[in-house]
């Protein structure tokens, strides 16, 4: 029997890693460690919280004395690191709280896990889930690939290339075995209504403004959420030790293209005219230091270990549209803030 600390398990990539590791890895014990900031919703994962091979920790990693005491008593075989700050635009309104979760955060689990394993590293490892962020900002062409030197422009992808370089440096001086990945931007199933597609879902529903920074020209590649979870599964059980996995979905599409195609499909599914979401568009204000294209050039996953995505764009849209339209209360819980009383109700 394996014991795997997962963390974030309650935020969007890390419920559908959760959902995973539970339903597939009977074998496995799986620790959720999470902090239960806004982003973490155990509305996300009630479907699997009952189940004898699942166990929900409430805690911070940024507390040192917590997380040494977790690994002492648990003795993890592996972690899979998610949680995290994710928000460009609270990053800049607010740094140092990215500093504290995912620099700090991050080097307590290094830590833990090191001192725990001892130098005895045999079936241990460690996976620092990470962003393509890390590699800054493309022009017009080329893609970011493992050895794109880093080049991160928000104080979001700075702590996140701070962690990066810490794990990397921890597999080089300690000989801690990790793997890394850097994904490009996901989307699907209970995401926070604060990113792109979720927020302008929930606008469009309730007819609100749809904010597009800027002129709309920015490039994103969009990867479907259940995707990343399985590329997680393959490179933590197959990976390479001490090596990096650059994962996308070979999907780009600059904001105002994806804003339209959303709105046209909006108003198919809920029965509105033709135009009539699109009439919601409003440009606002640039974020500041906004990044231009994000690309994957995610080949190394695929030869080596045979990872592409499952879905096209257009099925995992209308996958996840669908999904936010049949569960309107999970969005109403959010977007209220009813959705932090569930972990009350359910664990006190
Ligand atoms: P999220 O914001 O939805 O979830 C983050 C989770 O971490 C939440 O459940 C939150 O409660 C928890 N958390 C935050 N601070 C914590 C702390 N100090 N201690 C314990 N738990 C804490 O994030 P996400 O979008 O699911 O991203 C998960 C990971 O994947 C992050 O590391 C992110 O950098 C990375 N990533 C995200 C994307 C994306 O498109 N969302 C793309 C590539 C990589
Ligand atoms: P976001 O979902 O915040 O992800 P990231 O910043 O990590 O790429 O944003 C995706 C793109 O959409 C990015 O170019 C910023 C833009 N955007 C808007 O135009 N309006 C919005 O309200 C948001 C949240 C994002």
């Amino acid at each position: 029997m394996k014991k795997i600390l997962i963390t974030g398990g309650a935020g969007f990539i890390g419920s559908h890693v959760v959902r995973r590791f539970v339903n597939k890895y009977p074998e496995y014990q799986i620790y959720n460690l999470d902090a239960l900031t806004y982003a973490g919703n155990l509305e996300n994962i009630k479907d699997i919280q009952k189940h004898s091979n699942y166990n929900f920790v409430k805690g911070d990693i940024v507390d040192e004395v917590f997380i040494n005491e977790l690994f002492s008593i648990h003795n993890f075989d592996g972690v899979l690191h998610l949680a995290a700050e994710s928000h460009v635009d609270r990053s800049i309104e607010d740094p140092l709280a990215f500093v504290k979760t995912n620099v700090i955060g991050t080097m307590n689990l290094l830590n833990a896990a090191k001192n725990q394993w001892k130098n005895n590293f045999e079936g241990k490892r460690f996976y620092h889930i990470s962003t393509d962020e890390v590699y800054g900002s493309l022009g017009a062409e080329g893609l970011f690939t493992e050895t794109t030197p880093y080049a991160p422009n928000s104080p979001y992808s700075a702590s996140k290339a701070s962690s990066d370089h810490f794990v990397r440096a921890y597999g080089e001086t300690y000989g801690l075995p990790y793997v890394l990945t850097n994904c490009s931007n996901n989307y699907g199933s209970y995401h926070f209504p604060e990113k792109l597609i979720p927020l302008f879902i929930n606008n469009i529903i309730n007819n609100k403004p749809l904010p597009v920074y800027g002129d709309g020209n920015y490039t994103r590649d969009w990867l479907f959420v259940e995707d990343h979870a399985i590329a997680i599964d393959l490179v933590f059980h197959e990976g390479k030790n001490q090596e990096t996995y650059n994962i996308g979905g070979f999907n780009e599409w600059k904001n105002i293209n994806l804003v339209t195609l959303l709105c046209e499909i909006m108003d198919k599914k809920l029965g509105r005219d033709t135009g009539t979401s699109q009439k919601l568009i409003t440009y606002v204000k640039d974020r500041p230091g906004h990044d231009l294209r994000y690309a994957i050039d995610a080949s190394k996953i695929n030869k080596e270990l045979g990872w592409k995505p499952s879905v096209t764009f257009e099925e995992g849209l209308e996958k996840t549209i669908s999904w936010y339209l049949n569960n309107e209360e999970w969005l109403k819980n959010v977007t209220s803030g009813s959705y932090k009383d569930y972990y009350k109700k359910q664990y006190s």
